[in-house]
């Protein structure tokens, strides 16, 4: 593996070996581990706003051994107008990696193309990765496998959590379902691309939520929607609240990404209800992207 652009480009073996060492990683964190980042100097360029993302991508190459720098659009000339390409020329020649958030996906195969140093999308209006590599592990955690488990996506069907989910559900065979108002469920030309079985649609929550184990939020409006008012007033039915959650199997999760609006993509009760759930998947943010680090670095 030389980078990670996306969950669509992997494979069923790369995603089983990353939660397989991201496990490993998590369960030695407090042992002596091996640096194989050290001697590295890794840069993390942001375009967008992150909390955990940005800590825990600093926290794990530091215990990997290597140093990060972290760049924001506005401290670079990447601000003022320096095309992706020549920047990831530059920085290929002098930092061992990079980790990129931003919003067109293309800038983010780009800089992988042009610098030739592994590559890491921490996000793009495309794809979460990093992020679904957390959810796996979590899912792994709480339930023991996803092998069987019926997974339900609510929320904007159209975004980069559930289009990550999606090329998971594909890869890994387990069965998604992702729920949203008609106009932001996945188009007909990402299904085609998609090309699965395990993936269905519908604009009912409620028969999402019917028998499954695993119930996913995202926010409604991602980062560079704000204020698009009109798209957030289709979601009203699609909270994760408790009446919804009456529907699940016996047994049952919920994982939200973070950052969470209280009130609007779930209740206050129901996220509190599942906190440990979901600030262990923000922590598994750290171990899963550890495992990636040191995957790219042993090619
Ligand atoms: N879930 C996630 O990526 O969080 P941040 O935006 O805080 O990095
Ligand atoms: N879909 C969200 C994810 C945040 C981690 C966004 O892009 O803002």
């Amino acid at each position: 593996m030389m980078n990670l652009l996306s969950i669509e480009q992997s494979s069923s073996t790369e995603l089983n070996a990353l939660i397989d060492l991201a496990i490993e990683m998590k369960a030695n964190r407090e042992k002596h581990q091996t640096q194989p980042l050290a001697g590295q100097t890794w840069a993390i360029i942001f375009t967008k706003a992150s909390t955990r993302t940005r800590v825990s991508f600093e926290v794990g190459v530091r215990e990997l051994g290597g140093h990060v720098m972290f760049l924001s659009k506005n401290d670079i000339q990447l601000g003022r107008g320096e095309p992706i390409k020549d920047t990831a020329r530059v920085l290929g020649r002098m930092v061992h990696g990079a980790i990129i958030r931003t919003f067109a996906q293309q800038d983010v195969e780009d800089f992988a193309r042009f610098s030739k140093i592994p590559t890491i999308n921490a996000l793009t209006d495309e794809e979460h990765p990093c992020q679904i590599l957390a959810d796996l592990l979590t899912i792994k955690e709480k339930l023991g496998t996803w092998n069987g488990k019926r997974i339900a996506f609510i929320g904007d069907g159209d975004n980069n959590m559930s289009r990550s989910w999606m090329w998971a559900a594909k890869y890994l065979g387990f069965e998604l379902v992702v729920s949203a108002p008609e106009s932001c469920l996945p188009s007909q030309e990402f299904m085609n691309r998609l090309d699965t079985d395990r993936v269905t649609l519908t604009t009912d929550p409620v028969e999402a939520a019917r028998g499954s184990h695993v119930i996913n939020t995202d926010v409604w409006l991602s980062m560079g929607q704000e204020g698009q008012d009109e798209k957030e007033a289709l979601f009203g039915a699609y909270q994760i609240n408790s009446e919804l959650l009456r529907h699940c199997a016996d047994q049952f999760i919920v994982l939200h990404c973070l950052p969470a609006y209280r009130g609007k993509e779930i209740t206050e009760e129901i996220l509190e209800e599942h906190a440990d759930t979901i600030f262990q998947q923000a922590e598994n943010r750290l171990h899963a992207q550890k495992a990636v680090l040191a995957t790219l670095v042993s090619e």
